[in-house]
Formats: structure tokens, sequence, C-alpha cells
């Protein structure tokens, strides 16, 4: 354990006031409840909110419903992306059917998402990773002529704004994580927003079934978020990455989580949510401007444009190859600068799914796996860091193997390339 300033790789805002009088929530029936829905309803304009425990409950939920509706049993996801989302599928009893993702837009290839979507797909996941916009419209268009129900990943992306809409309204029907480190947090929680009357339907059959969470649960989130607020401040956090056992930043394969629904102590801790949230992501915005400058990145679209708003969760970076990767993570460790290597393999490549998943090619998610690094993009990132990051990634002295980066020229396009490519 070594004691040192030290980034987290995310960091969401919680307001001491906030934390504070959350507990009122746990005598107050379900005021705060009614009222988070309302303002997520009026604030996306969706047709039906659904307050979950977690974004995988949420995205659990979803599947069932649109299970319910259907016989089709087949769910598309980007081969790269959090290892939650298949865990969701092989939870809601449907299978994983993996489309590749282009590196340097994290969305999928498109090409290969017309072969793989056909009158047999239930629903296809569109996922804003790292808060950049997918192209949503584009993956709708394709699904269209077989009937195939877009789901909107926006875990990682509330508050984000493209050109044809806010992340979580472009889809059929949409999720939000409120998980630690997302841009909004609740210690943990999920979000669906349905936009027709057919799916919404679908989805109260299932939510009657949800069970309240039990007391102890909520208290020990709670806690956990408690004890989140202290820990993730950069002098702090160096003592919860030296426990191993709290396995922070691990991403894992498993089906044996809980589907409850949010609790009142959860939803009065959100209250004021929608001005955290922009508060957060103006704050991410500002870092990631900072960052792309001093890291040389200038002409590469950093700008908030009128069409389009990442989230900026994190700046995800492509290394130039894998040693290049290894080495900036490990250093990065070393100095505490918070650069996270991400998922560790692609779906592909998780063993629980090895029986359960047709194999199949998917270069573009396994150089993601290779050369991807995101770097931090909270409001505790300081010019410090910052010199510390470059020094990382492209300074004197640094590995030889660790590029330089390039300047790109901004692409006008709407849906421009969001992964910085590094040399
Ligand atoms: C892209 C994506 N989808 C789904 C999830 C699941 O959300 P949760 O962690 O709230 O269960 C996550 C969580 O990080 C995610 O990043």
């Amino acid at each position: 354990m070594k004691i040192q300033r030290t980034l987290s790789p995310t960091a969401a805002l919680i307001p001491l006031r906030d934390l504070l009088r959350a507990p009122l929530g746990l005598f107050s029936g379900v005021k705060y409840r009614n009222q988070l829905k309302e303002g997520l309803q009026e604030r996306f304009s969706a047709h039906a909110v659904f307050l979950l425990s977690s974004g995988k409950a949420a995205l659990t939920l979803i599947l069932k419903a649109l299970a319910a509706g259907s016989r089709r049993r087949r769910v598309v996801i980007p081969a790269y992306t959090c290892f939650s989302v298949p865990s969701a599928v092989v939870k809601a009893g449907l299978e994983v059917v993996l489309c590749d993702v282009d590196p340097e837009t994290l969305d999928f290839k498109f090409d290969e998402l017309k072969s793989v979507v056909d009158g047999d797909v239930l629903c296809v996941l569109s996922t804003h990773l790292f808060g950049f916009t997918a192209d949503v419209a584009r993956t709708k268009q394709l699904c269209r002529e077989h009937r195939v129900v877009v789901v909107e990943d926006a875990a990682q992306a509330m508050g984000a704004q493209s050109s044809v809409g806010q992340a979580g309204t472009i889809g059929d029907v949409a999720f939000f994580s409120l998980g630690r480190g997302k841009n909004l947090t609740s210690g943990t929680g999920g979000i669906i927003l349905s936009f027709s009357s057919a799916i919404t339907e679908l989805i109260e059959a299932e939510y009657r079934q949800v069970p309240e969470p039990p007391v102890r649960e909520t208290i020990c989130n709670w806690i956990e978020t408690a004890l989140m607020k202290v820990f993730i401040h950069p002098g702090l956090y160096w003592f919860p990455t030296g426990l191993p056992f709290l396995g922070l930043g691990e991403t894992k394969f498993y089906t044996d989580f809980p589907v409850f629904r949010m609790d009142e102590l959860r939803a009065c801790l959100l209250q004021g949510w929608s001005d955290r949230l922009d508060q957060t992501n103006r704050d991410r915005r500002a870092t990631a401007r900072r960052l792309m400058e001093d890291l040389g990145l200038g002409g590469w679209d950093v700008r908030t444009s009128a069409f389009s708003e990442s989230a900026y969760l994190r700046l995800p970076l492509l290394m130039r190859n894998r040693s290049a990767k290894e080495s900036a993570c490990k250093r990065s460790r070393e100095v505490g600068a918070g650069i996270s290597a991400n998922y560790p393999t692609t779906i592909q490549d998780i063993p629980q799914l090895a029986d359960r998943i047709a194999v199949r090619r998917v270069p573009g998610a396994q150089d993601i796996v290779e050369r991807l690094v995101t770097v931090p993009t909270h409001r505790f990132v300081e010019q410090q860091d910052i010199r510390k990051l470059d020094r990382i990634l492209c300074g004197e002295g640094s590995d030889p193997s660790v590029p330089l980066h390039r300047r790109a020229t901004a692409d006008q396009s709407p849906h421009r390339p969001c992964v910085a490519p590094l040399k």
C-alpha cells in the first residue's frame, strides 16, 4: 500500500447534505420515488419510468418483459462491453449474440450488424460506452425491417446528447445505471425509460413481481455510499486501492445478482438529481477539454457542438499496442494516475459463456481489449494530475513503446469517431 495522491478512474458527485438526509427516505413511503419518476419522465419525455436496484436489474427486467411478448430469444450485444450485460441476458434466460465493435467509435460495426440482425432477434443493445453517444438511430434503421426492438444501454451516458436527442431517449426502451462512478449515483441503482405503450405494458407486468429490497440491503448500500464519498477523494483513495479484496474496478460475469425495486432511501438520496447530473457532466467535459489540449489532442472532438455533447464518463484512448497499454497502466498504478485498462477480455472470451455463445471473430473488440485505456475526467482531476498523465502517456522519458498522440482533424459528421487514436 503506497500512501500518495491517487486518482480513482471515475467518481460521481454526492453532496453531503443529500447523503445525510437520505435516511429520511426510510420513513416516507413512496414520496421520493414518485418525485424521482415524475422528474425523469419530464426530462426525458418518457412514456413510463421504472426504478430498480441496479442497471443490470433494469436490463434483466427489460429483457424478461420483451421475451414475455415474443417467441424470439436472441439478444445482440457489442462484443466489447461491460460484463454485466451478458450477465443480464443469461439471467433473463436468453441467448447472447455478439456483433463486433469498431475501435474508433466503440459502436457496432454496422456492416456486421446488418448480417446479424434477422427475424429471430428479440432486441439489439445500442451502447453509449464511456458516455460517448452511439448511433442509435442507425441501429434502429437496421432493425426496423425485422421488427427488432432497440434497447439503449445508456448505463454510462446519463446526460449525454447526440444529434438526434438525449442518450436514453432514442431507442424503443432504455436504461441508466446509478452505480458508483456513473454520471449520477445512488451507490447502486437503475432506471428504465420506456417509449411505447406496448413495451410499458410488458414491463409493468414484470415489475409487479419485483420485490422491495430488504431494509438491511438498503442500509448497507447507504453505508457503502457514505464510505465511497469519503474514500473517493484523491487524498484517501490510496487506502481502498490497497485492499485487493474490495475488487475495485473489477468487472465480473455473474448471474446471481438481486433484482429489486429501488428503495425510498436511494430515491431520497437522488433529490436534486437533475442539477447534480448537469454539474457532474459539465465538470467532466471541462476536464476532458483540458486533457485533450494538454495531451496534444486539441484538434480532436472535445468541442461541444450544437448536435453532440458526450458525457465523458471517461476519456478513452487507443494506445499503439498491447505493450504500450500495459506499460501505461503499470506506470499509472505506481504513481496513482487513475488510468484504467477497462474490460479484461471481449465478451467472446468470458469463460462462463464458452458453451453458450456462438464463436465468431471479433477482431475490433480484440483490438480494443489490447489497446484501449481510459483516463479519468472527474472533478478531482487537477493540473498536477494532468502533468502526470501527460508524462505517462506521451512525455519525455516515458517508455518508448508509449506513443505520442496524433492530432486528428475534427470530422463534422454527427457521429464522428469518439476514440482518440494514438500513433
Ligand atoms: C455499459 C453498461 N451496461 C450495463 C451496466 C450495468 O449497470 P450496474 O452496474 O448498475 O448493474 C454497466 C455497469 O457498469 C455498464 O457499464
